[in-house]
């Protein structure tokens, strides 16, 4: 294999063969690939596109690049879940631990925050010691102990994607659907779970920002999954503004803690239950929609799903108490209120350039080895559809540099737009593929 030929095919909008997909991913996954020519294939293929056999050869060629979990010394049916990615969604935070709790073991693979969007891992990260590099052993028997366990991916799992995930995130090649479909369920497919639960976005702060584009992507993603006979099942949801109202790695966490003590925003709550009973009903399918869906309002109201995300920080190495006392969880040292510039109903929030001001502030990668800054973020006080006078708080934003809280202040007025008509809540779940 030709590295450069393999470029030149792509750029020119040629069909890359499966052995040329193959050969190209070990020679990455081995280091034999400079970063600087895979970053020329992966803008080749964001620019030409992949058709549906490269993008499974791409897939399972990502998959088999480092160990297949077997996951069959867990009992039940395990579950996985996964976002493609938005503006403050902390679902997986709040989600895994409600599912634990109605009794259906979730091994999940989780990631870290990629352009715009935040990560569960670095969320997660906010509780002290917390930590996903665990063994496949230790994977396998803490779910079989406590009935949920994240885990980062390791050089083992995967590891093409580890390496192309953080390549992409840097230079402009994530919203690609091949790339995006590869991405997830290269993982998903080698981390085992017997079934899978997507979160497709749709919208400003999504990838995919056209309806039509994230539903072609679910059904990519749903024909993998099935073919590779894992039981995948796709959501569609909003992503045109962010999710709840916090968007920032700890406040997501601190947002998340408060709807497990059932005082979570409306539209992150019908998120968890809606994802959630697809997840109980992937599990057992004896369960009826509305059964799975009392069962998690039950996890929530009767206080299990808080305790099971404290047993989980805590067997992963967390200061599980920060789940009870969230203000132990890392805190900005400055928090500055956004007045709004006019009266009238908000109309539209550019949702990524939301997630642009949350690391403009700190909380995201500028490149492969930044540190974030956990503590930084915004909590959103108006929403699409709400009323708002002049002057009033748009949003409250958390940082610890005057300079960066000035930029990311302009940016974030501009990313209102305010109408003098009532203007209609955006509809939350856009459709269910299966
Ligand atoms: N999430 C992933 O894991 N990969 C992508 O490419 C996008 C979202």
């Amino acid at each position: 294999m030709r590295m450069y030929d393999l470029i030149l095919k792509k750029r020119n909008g040629g069909s890359l063969e499966k052995q040329e997909i193959y050969d190209m991913i070990a020679a990455y996954t081995r280091g034999e690939v400079p970063d600087y020519q895979m970053s020329a294939m992966m803008m080749a293929i964001y620019f030409q596109g992949m058709n549906q056999e490269e993008t499974l050869h791409l897939t399972m060629a990502m998959a088999n690049s480092g160990d297949m979990l077997d996951l069959s010394d867990i009992q039940g049916i395990k579950v996985d879940k996964h976002s493609t990615g938005g503006v403050g969604d902390k679902t997986s935070l709040a989600l895994t631990p409600m599912v634990a709790a109605c009794g259906i073991p979730v091994a999940k693979m989780s990631g870290r925050g990629l352009g715009h969007t935040g990560g569960t891992i670095d969320k997660l990260e906010s509780f002290k010691g917390f930590h996903t590099d665990i063994t496949t052993d230790h994977f396998i028997r803490q779910v079989n102990r406590i009935g949920i366990a994240i885990m980062g991916q390791t050089k083992e799992l995967a590891p093409a994607d580890k390496k192309l995930y953080a390549l992409r995130d840097v230079t402009a090649t994530v919203d690609n659907m091949s790339l995006i479909a590869s991405s997830i369920m290269s993982k998903k497919l080698a981390a085992g779970a017997d079934a899978i639960v997507l979160d497709v976005k749709t919208g400003s702060g999504a990838f995919m920002k056209k309806q039509e584009d994230a539903f072609l992507l679910a059904r990519e993603m749903v024909r993998i999954g099935n073919g590779a006979n894992r039981r995948t099942i796709a959501v569609v949801s909003d992503m045109d503004q962010p999710l709840g109202r916090n968007v920032g790695n700890a406040l997501e966490v601190k947002e998340a803690i408060e709807t497990l003590q059932g005082k979570g925003p409306e539209d992150f709550v019908e998120l968890c239950l809606t994802l959630g009973t697809q997840m109980l009903l992937a599990s057992d399918s004896k369960l009826t929609e509305l059964q799975a869906r009392d069962r998690l309002k039950q996890v929530i109201a009767d206080g299990s799903a808080l305790r099971k995300l404290a047993e989980f920080v805590k067997a992963q190495g967390g200061d599980e108490s920060a789940v009870y006392e969230p203000e132990k969880l890392p805190t900005a040292s400055i928090e500055e209120s956004i007045p709004s510039p006019q009266e009238g109903y908000v109309s539209r929030i550019t949702c990524d350039e939301v997630g642009i001001c949350c690391l403009i502030l700190g909380g995201g990668r500028e490149t492969k080895d930044s540190v974030i800054d956990l503590s930084v973020g915004m909590k959103l006080q108006k929403k699409v559809g709400d009323y708002v006078k002049k002057g009033e708080s748009l949003a409250v934003l958390y940082g610890n540099d005057p300079e960066k809280i000035l930029a990311a202040k302009r940016r974030f007025i501009a990313a209102y737009e305010f109408s003098t008509k009532p203007v209609p809540k955006l509809q939350l779940v856009k459709g269910i593929i299966s």
